[in-house]
């Protein structure tokens, strides 16, 4: 895991979007995934931005979202799909059906779930796959004991991250949806780069465990211990219970950059 320490949320959001616009750069058909709550948002302005200059275009490019919650309202402003075509998909140039998400009012969740996997796989998996993380170290939605090499499937939200999105919902937790469909963790640790990005206190432990603990579906974003292209960036807060976070400032600044 490459770690990024940055106070600075203009810079750690630079560093995000170059990596994207790396990806796109280097392969205009890239494929790219998104993420929702409230870490990605500066990114995606970033992005934004450099697609206004005309510095980067996805015209050509494909993305897939991570999650979705089940049974919310097509028009309801906290669905997913929603909340990206908002902040993102509709400020830049992506083709008419290049974003996909995972479908939470299917019939068939399962199948809809299945059929979505089939579709990141077709498309040759994610170039870069944005990701946050949950308080209790969930990513996408994989809440804590589920399988590590789960696919796509319908989950459970835990209580705690209920509370946690019930900010999104007028702080009503009873309008905060129970259920969700989210990309499984096999899902994501098929993305050629996961690249994470984290701020603020509550997120220390999370973080924490997800870098320094036991590989374990107690905090699942741990599985990304085992892959072997993972750029996490955090503001100092987030950062703050890593036990070799000036190990990890150095190996950035004395970093070898990849050809
Ligand atoms: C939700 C999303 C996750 C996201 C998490 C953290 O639970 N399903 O994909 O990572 O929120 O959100 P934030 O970035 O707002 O802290």
């Amino acid at each position: 895991m490459q770690i990024v320490i940055e106070a600075d949320i203009a810079v750690r959001a630079g560093i995000a979007a170059d990596f994207i616009e790396q990806a796109v750069k280097r392969n205009p058909q890239a494929v790219i995934g998104l993420a929702t709550g409230s870490s990605p948002i500066p990114v995606y302005q970033e992005l934004i931005k450099r697609y206004r200059a005309g510095r980067l275009s996805f015209a050509s490019a494909k993305a897939f979202m991570l999650d979705e919650y089940v049974g919310i309202e097509q028009a309801h402003p906290q669905r997913y799909r929603n909340v990206i075509e908002k902040e993102f998909v509709s400020q830049v140039d992506f083709a008419p059906e290049a974003v996909q998400g995972p479908d939470g009012n299917a019939t068939d969740l399962w199948k809809a779930c299945r059929a979505y996997d089939s579709a990141i796989a077709a498309a040759g998996g994610t170039d870069v796959q944005l990701l946050g993380i949950g308080s209790d170290g969930h990513i996408a939605f994989n809440e804590p004991g589920g399988s590590l090499a789960s696919k796509t499937h319908p989950e459970a939200l835990t209580q705690q991250t209920r509370i946690d999105n019930a900010r999104f919902f007028d702080d009503q937790l009873e309008l905060v949806p129970t259920h969700c469909v989210t990309q499984g963790l096999s899902t994501i640790m098929s993305s050629k780069h996961p690249l994470l990005l984290a701020s603020g206190k509550k997120k220390a432990k999370a973080i924490a465990a997800m870098c320094e603990g036991a590989v374990s579906s107690l905090c699942p974003a741990s599985i990304l211990q085992t892959h072997p292209n993972v750029t996490v960036i955090l503001d100092e807060e987030a950062a703050s219970e890593l036990q070799l976070a000036e190990f990890y400032r150095y190996r950035w600044q004395t970093r070898v950059e990849e050809k």
